[in-house]
């Protein structure tokens, strides 16, 4: 894979792992940002060192990143940059955390994923992807999981750290666990949408996440032979109110199974699925 933007991406998601480590192995030092949205010194270290670095290889490209040290520029490309995805993970020294990267390109508003990175510095497992040049994992080949039915795939999912109460997640939930050998919630979205890549996961699904949570990913998960979209079925846009992300062979049983859930009452009790 020989691609100049995608380089970029892995340098500097590299640089910005090695930070990630460095202040792994220090106390925490947590501050909360609102509701359970923590922010740490590792946050902002990271987001320092990609942001300088991609604007010192692309001072005309705009970059968005979590902790709000990007920039806006007036061409066609943009970084979407999460410095820490998992942050709370990170904080109680759970190991599943990553930093997640990726450039998109507009034209006549159409926003096309040019490349991806989703790095994980404890496991050392570097995500890439390219438009038209398939995803890696540290550099070898990877390809979505041949599961062809809901009742036995492992999927997963993730809840928000604010605004949790108005969240319907937890239906979801419910429902797709009962209905499939169960659902993770590993704690960083990036990462889940690299293991749907990967083939360990079989289907993903989330709200309300931001375009530097999945950038990175929904690229990978379609490089990987995946399908991204909305429950609708309508195409995931990047900040979309939903994604659902899978193997592609699942992608429509999932959806549907999706939908009949967000058309039910919320206030209606759980019970069994079927
Ligand atoms: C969070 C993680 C988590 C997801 C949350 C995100 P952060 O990002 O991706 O898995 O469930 O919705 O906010 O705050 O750790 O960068
Ligand atoms: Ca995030
Ligand atoms: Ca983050």
């Amino acid at each position: 894979m020989q691609n100049r933007y995608l380089d970029v991406a892995i340098e500097t998601a590299l640089e910005a792992g090695k930070i990630l480590r460095e202040e792994f192995a220090r106390p925490p030092d947590i501050a909360y940002k609102g509701d359970a949205d923590l922010v740490t010194q590792a946050d902002r270290r990271s987001e320092q060192a990609i942001v300088a670095r991609l604007s010192k290889y692309f001072p005309d490209h705009s970059i968005s990143a979590e902790e709000g040290t990007g920039h806006k520029r007036s061409g066609e490309f943009h970084w979407h940059v999460d410095p820490l995805d998992g942050t709370t993970n990170f904080a109680h020294k759970y190991p599943c955390f990553s930093v997640s990267i990726a450039l998109s390109q507009t034209l006549s508003q159409k926003e096309t994923l040019l490349a991806g990175v989703v790095y994980n510095p404890i496991y050392n497992e570097l995500f890439a992807a390219a438009r038209g040049e398939g995803a890696t994992l540290n550099g070898n080949k990877i390809a979505v999981s041949k599961v062809t039915t809901l009742a036995t795939s492992l999927l997963c999912t993730g809840f928000p750290v604010h605004k949790r109460l108005a969240n319907p997640n937890i239906h979801y939930y419910y429902d797709f666990t009962l209905r499939s050998h169960g659902v993770r919630r590993d704690g960083s979205a990036a990462l889940d949408l690299a293991c749907v890549a990967a083939g360990r996961f079989d289907g993903f699904w989330e709200f309300g996440l931001k375009p530097w949570d999945t950038a990175a990913g929904v690229l990978l998960v379609q490089e990987a032979g995946g399908s991204v979209s909305e429950f609708s079925g309508q195409p995931y846009t990047l900040g979309g109110p939903m994604v659902l992300a899978t193997n592609s062979l699942i992608h429509e049983e999932m959806r549907k199974v999706a939908l009949a859930i967000s058309q039910r009452d919320p206030a209606e009790p759980l019970r069994a699925p079927l």
